[in-house]
């Protein structure tokens, strides 16, 4: 782990891409969840599964690179600021890796694969962990549709106080 107190040219590229990924896949999957029919609920569907298997691999390289290069002294002026910048910061990729697991193993534990647009599929045969196909479902729709957008409000709101008051270090122009 560096102790660097800035994020590095590499982070800054990881925030803004996982950024767009992920209120993608937020934008798809509550769009999902909102289709007026099946039919349109399918499709939807297929493309949050489709860019699933590509959100999957990046958000797994961006936290391993996260632990490797380790997180630069946060901008908060109080100390209670500090702390819910560490504490959201964390939140936010453990979050994001709980939904990039259970968004997989929600289908391969119903005997379903990645499709990725009609591309190639992904399979892992783990049917024999059905027990646990319902967990899957309730942990990734109730992070996708409650958790995680509620950490991503605080974390964009605590953005725009330090952009408007005046951040000591760093500043959204830094990621
Ligand atoms: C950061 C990444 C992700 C986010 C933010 C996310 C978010 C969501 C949301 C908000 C829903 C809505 C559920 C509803 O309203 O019913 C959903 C459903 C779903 N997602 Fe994801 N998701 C992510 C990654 C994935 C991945 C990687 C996969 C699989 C490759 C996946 C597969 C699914 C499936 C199968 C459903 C439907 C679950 C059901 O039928 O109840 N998701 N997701
Ligand atoms: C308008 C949108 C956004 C702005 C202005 C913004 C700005 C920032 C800034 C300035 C930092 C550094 C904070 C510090 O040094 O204390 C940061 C860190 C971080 N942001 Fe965002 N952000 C935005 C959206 C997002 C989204 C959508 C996600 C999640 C998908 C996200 C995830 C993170 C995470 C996990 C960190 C901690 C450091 C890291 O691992 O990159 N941000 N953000």
């Amino acid at each position: 782990m560096s102790d660097s107190s800035r994020y590095s040219g590499i982070s800054t590229i990881n925030h803004w891409i996982t950024a767009l990924l992920v209120v993608t896949m937020l934008a798809l999957g509550l769009a999902a969840g909102a289709a007026p029919s099946d039919a349109i609920e399918d499709y939807v569907l297929g493309i949050h599964i489709s860019l699933g298997f590509f959100v999957l691999i990046f958000v797994i390289w961006r936290v391993l690179f996260r632990l490797y290069e380790g997180f630069p002294a946060n901008v908060g002026r109080t100390a209670y600021e500090r702390w819910a910048a560490y504490f959201v910061h964390r939140a936010i990729l453990v979050l994001l890796v709980v939904q990039v697991l259970t968004g997989p193993l929600y289908l391969f534990t119903e005997d379903e694969c990645i499709g990725v647009f009609g591309w190639f599929s992904v399979c892992l045969p783990l049917a024999s962990l059905s027990i646990i196909h319902e967990a899957m479902e309730s942990i990734h729709v109730y992070s996708g549709v409650y958790l995680l957008p509620a950490l991503l409000i605080l974390h964009i709101a605590g953005g725009i106080v330090h952009y408007l008051i005046g951040a000591p270090r760093h500043t959204p122009a830094d990621m």
